[in-house]
């Protein structure tokens, strides 16, 4: 049983020592890795690690073909001003690969889990000869797939699955006892910029989380196209996280005075504190228009724009 710091708990300043101290005692002489996303647990995770190990943490930027526009250059320009270097290893090729024909939402989890730990970052571990994985999972990570919600591709042990057996690695995870609140308040007292410490969550699966049924790399590009929009028209709301989804369904529309089978992008933005439970936000019908007028406008092959009105139960934030 993980025992929780709940936001009232939280002492950031006691925190990061202790977790820097534990990091420390754990890694001893060896070395550690950590892939950095760009996400808040990740960066939260990179800056922990370097102030425990310093050169003894390797951090690597894997470009699996999911992420969001310019994702890989703007977060090592990030860490750069930080002084931490990043290394970003092109992946994309193993990622579609092992996505290929895969429709099922567990399947697709499990293969993004297994091409991550396994080929791609397994790869890389050995070759660096670390013994250590650091990893940003959280305690709403660990109750979803826990409790069968969903599958969430980095948790392991609280699953039987030993890590070590399994990939060749330990993993070690700081974050384990704190909600996305409490990461956030513990990456603002290690220096963490806003742009990362406050940033809407996106999943480890990336977009490969949004589209509905195969993940190609056309259906990937929409979706991102279609992500860069919310997220550029949404950015100044104070929702929980906002996204993009792409539907497998085709609906009739027209272009151009003719009949055009297109594809649909649902729009969710949620209102939420823990992302346990959620609630649509009542965003104006004048932002649902701009929204609608913008992806028509800028995403090729869509004809539909939706607005997701459920709560999450039964809904769940990302689609897949
Ligand atoms: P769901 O979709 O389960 O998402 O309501 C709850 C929160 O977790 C994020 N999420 C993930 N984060 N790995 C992650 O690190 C995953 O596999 C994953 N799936 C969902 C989601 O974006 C939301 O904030």
């Amino acid at each position: 049983m993980i025992k929780e710091i709940t936001l009232k708990e939280l002492n950031p300043a006691h925190f990061i020592s202790d977790k820097v101290n534990e990091i420390k005692n754990i890694v001893g002489k060896n070395t550690a890795i950590n892939a950095l996303s760009g996400g808040v647990d990740s960066s939260v995770v990179t800056m922990l690690g370097h102030q425990a190990l310093g050169r003894n943490l390797k951090t690597v930027f894997i470009e699996n073909g999911l992420m969001r526009e310019g994702e890989s250059v703007q977060v090592k320009g990030f860490f750069k001003k930080l002084g931490i270097s990043i290394d970003v290893v092109d992946a994309r090729k193993e990622f579609f690969a092992a996505l290929k024909g895969i429709t099922n939402p567990e399947e697709k989890r499990e293969a993004i889990t297994q091409t991550f730990y396994k080929n791609v970052f397994g790869k890389i571990v050995r070759e660096s000869g670390a013994k250590f994985l650091l990893q940003g999972t959280i305690l709403t990570d660990v109750d979803e797939t826990v409790a069968g919600i969903k599958r969430q591709h980095n948790v392991f042990e609280q699953l039987g699955i030993d890590p070590q057996t399994a990939f060749g690695y330990r993993i070690i995870e700081p974050l384990i006892q704190l909600r996305k609140e409490g990461v956030r308040k513990a990456g603002k007292a290690l220096g963490l910029p806003p742009e990362l410490f406050d940033r809407i969550p996106f999943p480890g699966p990336a977009l490969s989380a949004r589209v509905i049924g195969e993940a190609t790399p056309e259906r990937i590009e929409t979706v991102r196209k279609a992500t860069a929009v919310v997220e550029c028209l949404l950015k100044n709301t104070v929702a929980f996280q906002y996204m993009a989804i792409l539907h497998e369904d085709r609906v009739t529309g027209m272009r151009n005075g003719k009949r055009d089978f297109g594809q649909q992008i649902e729009v969710r933005c949620w209102d939420s504190k823990d992302a346990r439970t959620a609630t649509p936000t009542k965003l104006s019908f004048e932002t649902l228009e701009h929204l609608a007028q913008e992806i028509l406008k800028n995403v090729p092959g869509i004809v539909s724009v939706t607005y997701n009105i459920a709560t999450k139960p039964p809904s769940t934030i990302e689609a897949v």
